[in-house]
């Protein structure tokens, strides 16, 4: 079986290597596939222009394109305009995917003031940016039955150290008023897709993707700054949590038999700063 991953950037790299290690050949699109690694063939293509052949025996297809910048244009043309060229060129080479996972964000949902969301909650996306997620959401599922919906929260994990390198910096700020946070680290995110994609026999429409446990970025920030050996950063007024405040509940994930390698923040951050050799300063 072949795997086609359009926009095989770290997630879908990630994903990518773990299909390859349960034996399936896998093709990454994307405009620099240079840098690759083995186990995956890279393939130069824009999702935004005219699409390469997609290989005969592609069974699974999963989108985790991103856009270049945070603009309404960017993402019209990475999400919008590029699902719709890649449905166009799977319909050109008459390829029928299994299976179509497109990987969205828990920022269609908007907020919730704080309130726990599932899969059924309204979708009510507060930045422009993720109305046109859902935008590219609602044009996958019109035209293929067999699609998934993956709405990952924020991820985390080997090189995505935003939150460590503000509390090594010191420029991390206790928020005010507590606001929940949701997260998935990494491989976390990569082991889903690959679950959904091939160990699932009847999946529904739309997953979340997001740890056991919603945290106030407060207490996310104590911990890291325990975990470096640093001092508590300070409280203040900070920037709103872009997404919205809400808690994100991963039941049906779970309920489809998959575990987390990192339940919790702590575990994922923990595994982060082993990694990078954090407690050994
Ligand atoms: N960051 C978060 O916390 C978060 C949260 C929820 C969901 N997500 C979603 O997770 C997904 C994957 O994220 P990621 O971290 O893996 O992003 P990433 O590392 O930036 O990968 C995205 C890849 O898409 C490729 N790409 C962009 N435009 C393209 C185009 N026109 N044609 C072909 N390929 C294109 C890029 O490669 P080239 O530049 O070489 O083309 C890049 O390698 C995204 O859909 C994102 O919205 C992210």
């Amino acid at each position: 079986m072949t795997v086609l991953i359009a926009g095989c950037g770290d997630l879908g790299t990630e994903a990518g290597l773990r299909f390859a290690a349960q034996g399936h050949r896998v093709v990454g699109w994307r405009r620099s596939p240079g840098n690759l690694p083995p186990g995956i063939e890279g393939v130069r293509a824009d999702l935004d222009t005219e699409l390469p052949p997609v290989p005969a025996d592609t069974d699974v297809v999963v989108i985790a394109t991103a856009a270049s910048e945070r603009t309404e244009d960017a993402y019209r043309r990475a999400y919008v305009s590029g699902t719709s060229n890649l449905l166009d060129a799977l319909a050109r080479d008459g390829v029928r995917p299994r299976r179509i996972l497109m990987v969205s964000s828990t920022a269609v949902y908007g907020d919730h003031g704080g309130a726990w969301v599932d899969e059924e909650s309204l979708v009510d996306p507060t930045e422009p940016t993720a109305r046109i997620l859902h935008e590219a959401e609602t044009l996958l599922l019109s035209r293929e039955s067999s699609a998934i919906l993956l709405r990952l929260s924020g991820i985390y994990g080997p090189g995505r150290t935003r939150l460590i390198d503000q509390v090594r910096t010191n420029k991390a700020v206790l928020p005010a008023t507590p606001r929940w946070t949701n997260r998935i680290h990494r491989d976390d995110a990569a082991a889903a897709i690959v679950h959904l994609s091939t160990a699932v026999p009847s999946p529904s429409r739309c997953y979340l993707g997001s740890d056991n446990e919603p945290a106030h970025l407060a207490d996310v920030l104590r911990f890291l700054a325990a975990e470096l050996g640093l001092p508590n950063p300070a409280s203040g007024a900070s920037a709103p949590t872009r997404g919205g405040d809400k808690r994100c509940s991963n039941a049906l994930l779970r309920s489809t038999g998959f575990d987390f390698a990192y339940p919790t923040f702590r575990e994922g951050y923990g595994a982060v700063l082993s990694g990078i050799g954090a407690r050994h300063r």
